[in-house]
């Protein structure tokens, strides 16, 4: 057995087992790259809540403010390390504030335990990559809305049971992607207001018996609220992390949908829509090949997210109340989650923005059956009662009789999408990315002044 370095927290003398000891690390030093930026600022406020209890100086706490800010920048930089014996970054960085500030360093840990720094930190990468999602959102929003207003006009047929309906147009399509898209805004926004709640100060889950300002550390790092219960901040690690990727997993359900019509309509047996040249992949063997990879993988992805909530079901659902080592796994399904989701709604406004239109395919495949509620419905209008009419038009088309009228043809209004309409699109739309720029600034001002050193 060989001994590990005296180097974690915790240590007290006596040798840990080197494979329990890999094995209890596990990828912590990985996903914890990306929680040191969060850490900084957690520890920040810390250090400044302990100097207003008076457990710190103005000078110690200087000093420690401007190792984190060291750290942190290190981090950016990509040279931050999490040495496997410091098991994670909030050890990292508490070894690298005692080497440069000395006894400032070892007092910074008065009053909390990791268990309340890895919520606090987790929260505000969860925080940092809703508002991101937002901004992703909005943008995406506004392909389909630049797009439906582009060639919404554009007729095509409409679908259910995969069997011809209706007619509609690329705009009603573009339409529902639109609308789903600002529903993902509402929930993320409702999302934050759920995780708007500061864990910090809560210690290992019961409390700390130090006179420390919680509402302080809360405003510091840009919390609307304290989370009040400190048992409960550590029953909802996992719990919000589950909120996250629900979220993301609806958003991902959408792209998923997406996708999938897109993959329907590329293929030849509806070629409505063509991917750019450069958008699609060839095959090693088939030289003819022009592969539409990039829709399929982000149906993949998509799925993918629903795959993440159940993960973190089995994780961290059967556990009893305060913190337990398992929560330490529903770090990697989130951190990828948070950042995957970015990249895949790029993706899918390029698509959205890109793809070419076969207007005729689409007019081609509208044959006239497609007009028939519309002509029930002209006979309505004459005063024939529905269900009459609805016989009448049947019977025409069961002798192969039907021929769809030009004059209905010509009033197939319902499937278009107006102006007025996404006139109300564009202007919900602004509305949700003013309230998300307004809370992305709030955010990130708190966070801005956490490393600053005041006078
Ligand atoms: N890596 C740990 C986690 O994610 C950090 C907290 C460790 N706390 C403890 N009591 N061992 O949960």
């Amino acid at each position: 057995m060989t001994k590990q370095p005296s180097a974690r927290l915790w240590e007290k003398g006596t040798d840990l087992d080197e494979a329990i000891h890999r094995f209890t690390v596990g990828d912590d030093p990985v996903w914890d790259r990306q929680l040191v930026h969060w850490d900084c600022l957690g520890s920040a406020a810390h250090a400044r809540t302990l100097n207003r209890a008076g457990l710190l100086t103005a000078q110690e706490l200087n000093s420690l403010l401007k190792a984190l800010a060291e750290c942190d920048s290190a981090a950016q930089r990509g040279a931050f390390e999490i040495p496997p014996e410091l098991e994670d970054c909030h050890t990292a960085i508490e070894a690298a504030l005692v080497a440069s500030c000395g006894p400032a360093g070892e007092k910074i840990h008065a009053g909390r335990s990791r268990n309340d720094q890895v919520a606090t930190a987790m929260r505000l990468f969860m925080r940092s990559h809703t508002l991101r999602w937002l901004g992703c959102l909005a943008r995406f929003a506004q392909a389909a809305l630049d797009r439906g207003r582009r060639d919404g006009g554009i007729a095509m047929p409409g679908y259910t049971h995969m069997e011809l309906a209706m007619p509609s147009s690329v705009g009603q399509w573009l339409h529902a992607i639109a609308e789903a898209t600002l529903e993902q805004m509402r929930a993320a926004f409702d999302l934050l207001e759920r995780m708007d709640a500061c864990p910090l100060g809560t210690g290992a889950g019961f409390g700390v018996p130090l006179p420390l300002d919680r509402e302080h550390t809360a405003a510091l790092l840009g919390f609307q609220r304290v989370q009040r219960s400190p048992i409960d901040v550590q029953n909802s690690r996992g719990r919000m992390e589950k909120y996250f990727l629900r979220v993301a997993a609806d958003i991902g359900a959408l792209l998923e949908k997406l996708s999938g019509d897109m993959l329907l309509f590329v293929g030849p047996a509806y070629g409505f829509i063509e991917l750019p040249e450069s958008m699609t992949t060839g095959s090693s063997i088939m030289p003819q090949k022009r592969n539409p990879d990039v829709l399929e993988l982000l149906r993949a992805h998509g799925a993918r997210l629903r795959a993440r909530v159940a993960e973190l079901e089995w994780v961290t659902g059967k556990l009893p109340s305060g913190y337990h080592r398992d929560l330490q796994l529903s770090k990697e399904p989130t951190i990828r989650t948070g950042n995957e989701l970015v990249d895949m709604l790029a993706i899918a406004g390029r698509l959205l923005g890109e793809f070419k239109i076969n207007a005729e395919r689409m007019a081609a495949a509208m044959r006239p059956e497609i007009y028939a509620t519309h002509a029930a419905l002209a006979l309505v209008r004459q005063g024939v009662p529905f269900r009459q009419a609805y016989r009448r038009i049947g019977a025409e088309i069961t002798a192969g009789r039907f021929e769809a009228d030009p004059a209905i043809i010509g009033s197939t209004e319902p499937g278009f999408v107006s102006d007025d309409t996404w006139q109300t699109v564009a202007t919900d739309l602004g509305k949700l990315t003013a309230r998300a720029t307004a809370e992305r600034r709030r955010c990130e001002q708190a966070e801005a002044a956490l490393l600053q050193i005041g006078e």
